[in-house]
């Protein structure tokens, strides 16, 4: 299937029909999240397990209301970062017209109102929540290029290319269905920015089962081993260099010649794409701070170090 266009991809999610699209963090694919069969058609095209629940993807802050329930710690958290690297989970509302599968069977639903001008464009033009996952196969490297979209989904599914998405990484997932504010996912936000919003420390999900399923899984997964704070070469290896690259590997890709953690969370999927090759034995990455987004970026070099 060729690129669409906006217009056509208004007019296939109205249908009932997934679409992918470029957000700011990664490339989604969307479906009407009103509409259970078409729902249903984004958890076979991932290969998804079906009880890792979906973000909803909304054009402004009036369309929340009748969805879930905002506190006033979503009200602050919504103002501080919508539209944004930001998705909230909160307590269904109680004619929440959002497909239960969405949710997987919780009393909750995660809700994002993202930044990229196409993303916004096709979600007022489409007028209904629209849900989206990465578009990238259940467990594998997410997508943030078109043709990442197409290399991991292939080419029966129709793709609004809207060039590379700027932040490069996930949203932040924050809980807030309890007393305590949780980082159920690392994201595009730094925790340290939403905890400055709160006024209070973030939790840690007790159990990833109830509160955080997709976590549970092996995710961001090349099909070839990753080695984390690499200082030497090994064998026929490929590194993602951070900073003055090391010598003696087999392949480069710099995340960032200067050490920028906003220009290696950019490239990062990017890199694991482009070093999972046949010929190389394994991917090595330098040392990364953990710090602001780099807690994110180490996230999920860490799944992929151990999710194969
Ligand atoms: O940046 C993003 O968030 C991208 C773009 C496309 O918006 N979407 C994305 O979706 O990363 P996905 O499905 O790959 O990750 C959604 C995460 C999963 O870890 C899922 O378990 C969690 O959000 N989640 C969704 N609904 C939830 C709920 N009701 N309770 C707890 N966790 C939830
Ligand atoms: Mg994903």
């Amino acid at each position: 299937m060729p690129d669409v266009t906006i217009a056509e991809a208004v007019d296939l999610l109205r249908r009932g029909e997934v679409v992918a699209l470029p957000t700011e963090t990664v490339y989604g694919l969307a479906a009407d999240a009103t509409n259970p069969a078409a729902v249903a058609k984004i958890y076979a095209a991932k290969g998804r397990p079906d009880f890792n629940p979906l973000i909803s993807h909304i054009a402004d802050y009036a369309q929340l209301a009748g969805l879930a329930l905002a506190d006033s710690r979503a009200k602050a958290l919504a103002d501080a970062f919508w539209p944004g690297a930001l998705t909230l989970v909160l307590p269904r509302a109680a004619a929440c017209p959002v497909a239960e599968a969405v949710s997987a069977g919780l009393p909750s639903l995660a809700i994002r109102l993202p930044a990229h001008p196409i993303a916004r464009e096709i979600l007022r033009l489409v007028g209904r929540p629209v849900a989206a996952p990465s578009a990238n196969r259940s467990g594998h490297v997410s997508p943030s290029t078109a043709a990442h979209v197409r290399h991991s989904l292939g080419p029966a599914i129709p793709v609004v290319d809207g060039g590379p998405c700027p932040v490069g990484l996930e949203s932040t997932v924050i809980g807030l269905t309890g007393s305590q504010a949780l980082l159920l996912r690392p994201g595009g936000i730094p925790a340290e920015a939403i905890e400055a919003v709160l006024g209070a420390p973030l939790g840690r999900p007790q159990s990833a089962k109830l509160e955080s399923p997709g976590m549970l899984l092996k995710h961001y997964a090349p099909s070839r081993p990753v080695r984390l704070d690499a200082t030497t070469a090994h064998g026929n290896e490929g590194l993602l260099s951070f900073g003055p690259a090391l010598p003696g590997f087999a392949a480069y890709f710099s995340l960032s010649d200067t050490g920028d953690l906003t220009e290696a969370a950019a490239k990062l999927y990017a890199g694991l794409h482009a070093l999972d090759r046949a010929d190389l034995d394994g991917i090595a990455v330098m040392p990364i701070p953990e710090e602001g987004i780099g807690a994110a970026i180490l996230d999920r070099l860490r799944r992929a170090a151990r999710g194969r």
